[in-house]
């Protein structure tokens, strides 16, 4: 179950993850003036083969949340169970012993691949790191560029010769090479044509069916998210304000906030509803200063007394749903 219950059969299983990051001032004395909560106090679980979308304005923390899983950054608290294992504290060895099955891949291919590499080099990189023979390194490096659709002709080439649909085929195969099990991609597609983003979407869903990949989905286009995600979570401000069953977020949205997000996508076919549209209105409030109470009040259409002093919790609304709001009481 997503959102609470039994230790299920689980990939990755989240607790009260966070992420706090020091505001400093001055180049020599580095003061810390202050604290960003960019990630603060987020639990969710995704299963095996499985996908949850995570969705929220910029800045609310969804590459933070997606590097933490990977180990790219340490948690400031909170747990990350990996197959029953918590890898939220491992170092050296121990760690290093996850580090193939949990892989990342960028929005931006051709700053996240090395201009002076070929195809062959970047992708057997992670297979250096793990110590694979050579030889295996090569037969590898033939098979992954066979599974993500490029030919063996492109081993010697650089990722200059390439367009952006190829290159990121390239980082695709790149994360797949140490066979991982969980593959964060933070906006793998936003920068490519609508066709070519379709392209790839199908490529990540294909390799979710053959290797039983999980994945977490970051993504600012919903559509997309809606087309890639089994569940999908809603943030804001560091926190999750709503999480479930896709087709019950898309369909029945809970929270004010995700009512807004969803509303403010232009969807041709959606324009019936049009003089139901609550538009998201006013500045994000700042990471630094966040409103007490419940975060989204500031901007809230249908905000109570309460939710300016007191914080809401995530509650169950339906069956795999929940949302973090007082007007559910
Ligand atoms: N290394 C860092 N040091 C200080 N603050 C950081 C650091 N990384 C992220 N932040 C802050 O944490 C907050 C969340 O950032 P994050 O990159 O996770 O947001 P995001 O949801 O991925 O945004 P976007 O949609 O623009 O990619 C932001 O306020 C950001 O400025
Ligand atoms: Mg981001």
């Amino acid at each position: 179950m997503l959102i609470e219950g039994a230790a299920g059969p689980d990939l990755i299983r989240v607790d009260n993850l966070a992420k706090h990051f020091p505001v400093t001032r001055g180049a020599v004395l580095r003061r810390v003036v202050g604290t960003v909560k960019a990630v603060d106090g987020v639990s969710f679980a995704i299963g095996h083969g499985r996908t949850l979308g995570l969705v929220g304005e910029s800045g609310c923390g969804k590459s933070t949340v997606g590097r933490l899983l990977v180990r790219l950054i340490d948690p400031t608290a909170g747990s990350i169970m990996l197959d029953g294992t918590d890898i939220s504290r491992l170092d050296g060895e121990a760690m290093f012993q996850h580090r193939r099955n949990l892989q990342f891949v960028f929005q931006d291919p051709m700053s996240s691949l090395n201009p002076r590499m070929t195809v062959e080099k970047i992708i057997a990189e992670p297979l250096v790191v793990q110590g694979v023979p050579v030889a295996e390194q090569r037969a590898r490096v033939g098979e992954l560029l066979d599974l993500v659709g490029l030919a063996p002709a492109h081993r010697t080439r650089y990722p200059h010769e390439f367009s952006g649909g190829q290159r990121q085929r390239i980082g695709i195969a790149r994360a797949l090479a140490t066979n991982p099990r969980f593959v964060v991609c933070d906006e793998a597609v936003s920068a490519l044509d609508v066709s070519v983003q379709a392209q790839i979407v199908n490529l990540l869903k294909r390799l979710q069916r053959e290797l039983g990949l999980s994945y977490l989905f970051v993504a600012h286009d919903l559509s997309v998210v809606r087309h890639m995600s089994d569940d999908v979570a809603v943030m804001y401000l560091g926190r999750i304000v709503e999480i479930g069953d896709r087709r019950r977020i898309f369909a029945a949205p809970a929270h004010p906030y995700t009512k807004a997000l969803l509303s403010s996508v232009p969807a041709p076919r959606q324009s019936a509803r049009r003089e139901a549209r609550t538009l998201l209105s006013g500045e994000l409030p700042s990471p630094l200063n966040p409103p007490n109470g419940c975060a989204f009040h500031t901007r809230c259409p249908v905000a109570i007394a309460r939710c300016k002093v007191e914080r809401p919790e995530l509650r169950p609304v339906e069956t795999g749903q929940a949302a973090a709001c007082h007007l559910l009481d």
